[in-house]
């Protein structure tokens, strides 16, 4: 069993997990309409990482014994003015994430609830690497400035990073299962 409170609280973390994941792929969808599809590969394996995270949440309560209830997702921006203002957003997201986290862990204590604090902990641990990662590209962004070369080199630097084997977000994923 887990204390009603905090169950109601990880169902709400569940549909803010999956809103992350879709706000991301928002921001792929406005970086491919860009040209910066490296930023857009990025985005893309962050959405994948978020619906772990859903699916970490998702997990703990029916390991506890507790049903899911999926919540409806909100309509999310669609439309950046650049692209220093998208990744400005998505550091204030991740920083919205970790005030989330922060709040389940109070919830957590609140209710002697100790079963929940090693997960929380992994969450707590987590959202520090999201918001450093985000910050320094939110950073950079604001160093590049008008010149469309450095937004380039940036582009292809985070082309570079790796989906997770298998990943559906992964155009490859979906070359192999057709
Ligand atoms: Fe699931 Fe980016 O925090």
């Amino acid at each position: 069993m887990i204390p009603k409170k905090l169950a109601q609280a990880i169902n709400e973390q569940i549909k803010n997990e999956m809103e992350s994941a879709y706000i991301y792929l928002s921001m792929a969808a406005y970086f491919h309409s860009q040209s910066l599809d490296g930023m857009a590969h990025w985005m893309r394996c962050q959405a994948h990482e978020e619906t772990i995270h859903a699916m970490k949440f998702m997990d703990h309560l029916t390991d506890r014994n507790e049903k899911v209830t999926l919540l409806n997702l909100a309509q999310l921006k669609t439309q950046w003015s650049s692209p220093a203002e998208a990744w400005k957003d998505a550091y204030a997201h991740e920083q919205f994430i970790t005030s989330k986290i922060n709040d389940l862990t109070t919830i957590a204590r609140q209710e002697k609830d100790y079963q929940s604090e090693p997960m929380l902990a992994w969450f707590t641990s987590e959202q520090i690497e999201e918001e450093a990662t985000s910050s320094k590209i939110a950073g950079e962004l604001e160093m590049v400035g008008d010149s469309k070369t450095a937004l380039l080199m940036l582009d292809r630097e985070l082309a570079a990073r790796v989906f997770p084997a298998g990943s559906p977000f992964d155009p490859a994923a979906y070359a192999q299962a057709t």
